[in-house]
């Protein structure tokens, strides 16, 4: 059975010092969220190694935000998967809209993200999502198809089965806009059945598909009611433990 996943993207937000204070909030809630919840926590790359001591023990699960196209070598700037792996993160979020849109990523990027993050044996939550103008063209479902056949389709089963898809309309991050739960069901449901068509129905089924968008306590429940929603990549309402701990409590 699929898992539900509640992970918490933190973007370019906090400093060390208030991301370890985040975390111990959301630690000593952790008796509130079932067992049958995974949470994930992205912090910036900084903050990765005192996270990973900080969560040793736990049921919580440590993801980074991105990873470089390539393995090593002379990428200024850049932190590759092995890195990554290295300090104890299980998870990776590709493909975020914020990253396809200021930092010009590509499918063709992204191939060699989810392939060297595959051969780390990271995770990677892999985000997907149509603009305002998209939507309001009725053009959702051929974007979003687009989105998981370029990046995913080349994968074996065996490396398909580790990755997570997170449906993400842009329209909704950080606006304060979320999807209806009829809306967010519609195109998740239409990602199960683009993945069964591909990979079939077994993989469908095991998939875990993540809604993202402006969810908050007030609106997780409906949305994770949906039969295609496994959970959430959360902005905002993961910088504060409470807020968190209010949507993983949501299932
Ligand atoms: P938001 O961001 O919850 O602040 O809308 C979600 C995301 O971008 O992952």
């Amino acid at each position: 059975m699929r898992k539900n996943i509640v992970a918490g993207n933190w973007k370019m937000n906090t400093s060390v010092v208030e991301g370890e204070a985040l975390i111990q909030g959301i630690l000593e809630r952790m008796q509130e969220v079932p067992s049958s919840v995974q949470l994930v926590v992205a912090p910036p790359f900084t903050h990765l190694v005192p996270a990973a001591a900080a969560l040793r023990g736990s049921s919580v699960a440590l993801s980074a935000q991105n990873c470089a196209d390539q393995l090593k070598g002379a990428y200024t700037g850049e932190v590759a998967a092995p890195m990554i792996a290295g300090i104890g993160c299980q998870y990776v979020i590709l493909g975020h809209s914020e990253r396809r849109e200021y930092y010009g990523e590509t499918s063709q990027t992204l191939v060699r993200k989810i392939d060297l993050a595959l051969a780390e044996g990271l995770k990677p939550i892999y985000c997907v999502g149509e603009k305002l103008e998209e939507r309001e063209a009725n053009r959702h479902f051929e974007v979003v198809e687009a989105q998981i056949r370029e990046v995913l389709f080349h994968l074996t089963p065996e490396q398909f089965a580790q990755v997570v898809i997170a449906y993400e309309p842009v329209w909704a991050i950080g606006t304060g806009k979320t999807a209806t739960a009829e809306q967010a069901q519609e195109i998740h449901a239409f990602i199960r059945k683009t993945i069964a068509d591909q990979f079939g129905q077994t993989a469908a089924d095991e998939v875990s598909i993540l809604y993202g968008g402006s969810c908050k306590p007030s609106n997780a429940k409906e949305l994770f009611a949906c039969p295609d929603i496994d959970g959430g990549l959360i902005g905002g309402a993961a910088l504060k433990a409470e807020d968190f701990i209010g949507i993983a409590v949501s299932f």
